[in-house]
This record gives C-alpha cells, structure tokens and sequence, in this order.
C-alpha cells in the first residue's frame, strides 16, 4: 500500500473538530498526527465525546513549529474566524481553513462583513466549492490554501447556482441543527432555549449572505432559523421567475398545470447537467429531509415546484457538519493530495 499522508487537525476538540477526527480515522491513506487542543491536550478523545470507541486517540497540544518540522501534507484548521487567519502565515504545508477568513476573494468585504480588520491580506486562498465548476476543482486541486464555506453558504449558492438567470430575485428561507453554533454556544450550555423551539436569527444581514454574493448574482435575501436538532439544514429557496417570454405564445394553447410541469422538468434538466460529475449531490424530483442526508457528505436538491404567481420553490438539505463543513473539507483534502474525492466519506 502508498505511503499514507500525514494531516492534523488544529482546533479538534469542537463539533467540526471532532466530525474531522471520526472521518479521518476511517480514512485509508491517511495518518492523523496533530489533534491540538488547547483545553484537552493530552486527554482522550473518548472522554469528551463519549461515543467516540477508540480508547487510543488522544488530543495533542503540538506547537506551529513543531507541527512545521513533522512536514505534515496537510493541516485543517477548525478553529473560529480570525484564529485561522494568525495560523495561516506561518503554517508551511497545504491548509484546508474552515473558518470564514480566507473565504471573500477580496479582503475589504470581509472586513466589512465581519466587522473587522483582516490581519493577511496578502494570502490567496481558493473557495472550495467543488462542484461550482470543473475550473475551481482544478483550482482546489492546486491550492495550498482552500477556503472551505459555510454551511449555509454551501447550501444557498448549490440550490440555485446553475438557474440562477431564470429569477429575477431569490429569498432563501434556511433552518440549521443548533451546532451550527459551535460547542461554546447558548444552545450547547442551556438545551431548553432551542427544545420545542425554533430561532430566527440576523434576519437580513447574516454575514454568509455576503459570502454567497461572490457567486449569486441575482438579488436574494436570507433569513436564518436554528432548530431543535443537533446536525442538518434545510435551504427553501423561493424564485421568482422572469417571465418566458419566447415560450408564451404556446403556452396560450396549454393549461398553468402544463407549463409549469414543463418549466419544472427543464431546471431538473439544468441541475443534472450541472451536477453529473458531482458524487456528494443528488437531484430529486421529491422534497427531501434532513434524515437523509444526516452524518453523510450528501446535499440533495429537490421539490422545484411552481405557483400560479411563477414561483419556484426548492429545497436542499445538507449536514452542516458534514457536507457544511468537515466532510467537504475532507473532500477537498482528498482533491488537494490526488485522492479519490470519495475517500473516507458516505
Ligand atoms: N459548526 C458548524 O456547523 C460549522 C459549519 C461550517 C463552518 N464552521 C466553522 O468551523 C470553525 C469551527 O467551528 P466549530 O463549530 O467546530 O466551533 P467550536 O465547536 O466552537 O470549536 C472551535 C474549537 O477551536 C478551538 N479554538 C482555538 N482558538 C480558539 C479561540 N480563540 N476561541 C475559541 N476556540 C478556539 C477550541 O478548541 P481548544 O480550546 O480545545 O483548542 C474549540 O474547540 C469555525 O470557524 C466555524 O465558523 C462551523
């Protein structure tokens, strides 16, 4: 068998931390090495998280330069934004970075964004959203710096990215898991907030929305929910339709049901174009649920059903763990070091 590669984990005692350790440990051709944590170092995996069974696996406290003379292929940073962006300079292997610092192709929207100086303007990092394009998986490919997206921003811009023309405006109406929030949130300390509830949160200026403007280029709105689950999101998006006008004159001779059923088929069309050398999405002519997609590295998209105000309604669903996160940082580690893309991950 190759030689494994050797990856490490900085910030592995969080929900994303801990998502990466499971994969990776299944992971045929690679070794985790690096499992830092500041606050768990030298403790077992299986003491923080007790469904975790090997007893073995226990978190590290390496520091940079250490880590630096392991020549490690790659590190993942599953830390908070801004802790990634003081790692990132003086890491010298390829980085997966799940924060949001390396995610706007210009710093200033970040900044404005986030509300914060960027302190490494200079580092260019490559959005890994593998299936945008064939032109950003050979990108991703060749990266030492990938900017892993958010998990709504995941789901919003793959919901629409290949119709997006045919609307002249989108509303994204999203309900996340609660760890979307990470280990150190309200509904980590005190579970009653979230039980029998759902939170509407930031209603008009979460700053994904920001994110998924560097690739929706129609108008949109997004509102976030946090619901009573721990993993999985479900993006609605409702489209306005332009009005075709070219197909209008024979559509004066079918009735509403025939042209939107013909509308409809057409955008499944488009989506299974776009998608057919995507292993991890899956288009269905049916409204999916979390369950399906719960711990997978899966994003369905489905429903595409239209109104009689020419309305599309779709509705993706991920895990914001997974596919909104540690799976698809997998996925692009396995892009970066020549692996199959499938590697690790269901
Ligand atoms: N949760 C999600 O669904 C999701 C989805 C997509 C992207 N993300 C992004 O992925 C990153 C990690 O998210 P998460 O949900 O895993 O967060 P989390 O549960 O809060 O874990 C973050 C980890 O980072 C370490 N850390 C290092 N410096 C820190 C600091 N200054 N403050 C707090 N923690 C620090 C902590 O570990 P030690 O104290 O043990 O070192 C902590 O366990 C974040 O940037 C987040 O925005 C999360």
């Amino acid at each position: 068998m190759a030689k494994k590669h050797k990856v490490g984990i900085i910030g592995a005692s969080g929900y994303t931390g801990y998502e990466l350790i499971k994969i990776l440990c299944k992971h045929q051709h690679v070794e985790l090495v690096v499992l830092n944590s500041e606050s768990y170092a030298g403790k077992k995996v299986s003491e923080l998280y007790p469904d975790f069974l090997d007893e073995k696996i226990t978190f590290t406290n390496y520091t940079i330069y250490e880590i630096n003379k392991m020549k490690l292929d790659l590190v993942f940073l599953a830390v908070p934004h801004t802790t990634a962006m003081a790692l990132v300079p003086k890491l010298n292997c390829k980085i997966v970075d799940l924060s949001a610092d390396y995610r706007f192709k210009n710093p200033k929207e970040y900044e404005q964004a986030y509300k914060l100086e960027h302190k490494d303007r200079k580092t260019k990092a490559v959005y890994g959203l593998s299936e945008l394009s064939k032109k950003n998986k050979t990108d991703i490919k060749n990266a030492k710096l990938v900017a892993n997206p958010g998990c709504y921003a995941t789901g919003m811009i793959l919901s629409v990215f290949p119709i997006q023309k045919l609307a002249n405006y989108i509303v994204f109406d999203c309900k996340s898991g609660w760890s979307g929030a990470g280990k150190s949130s309200i509904y980590a300390k005190d579970a009653s907030v979230i039980k029998n509830n759902i939170v509407a949160y930031n209603l008009s200026k979460h700053r994904h929305k920001y994110e998924v403007a560097q690739f929706i280029k129609t108008k949109f709105s997004f509102t976030p929910h946090v619901i009573d689950t721990f993993q999985g999101m479900m993006i609605t998006a409702h489209l306005l339709l332009k009005e075709d006008k070219k197909n209008q004159k024979n559509q004066k001779n079918q009735n509403l049901t025939q042209t939107q059923e013909k509308m409809k088929q057409k955008v499944i069309q488009i989506f299974k174009n776009h998608f057919k050398d995507c292993p991890f999405v899956e288009i269905s002519d049916k409204i999916p649920d979390i369950h399906v997609v719960q711990k997978t590295n899966k994003l369905i998209i489905g429903g595409f059903e239209i109104d009689e105000n020419n309305q599309m309604v779709i509705i993706a669903v991920l895990d914001n763990l997974v596919k909104g996160a540690s799976g698809q940082a997998v996925q692009n580690m396995n892009i970066m070091l020549n692996i199959d893309e499938k590697e690790g991950l269901i």
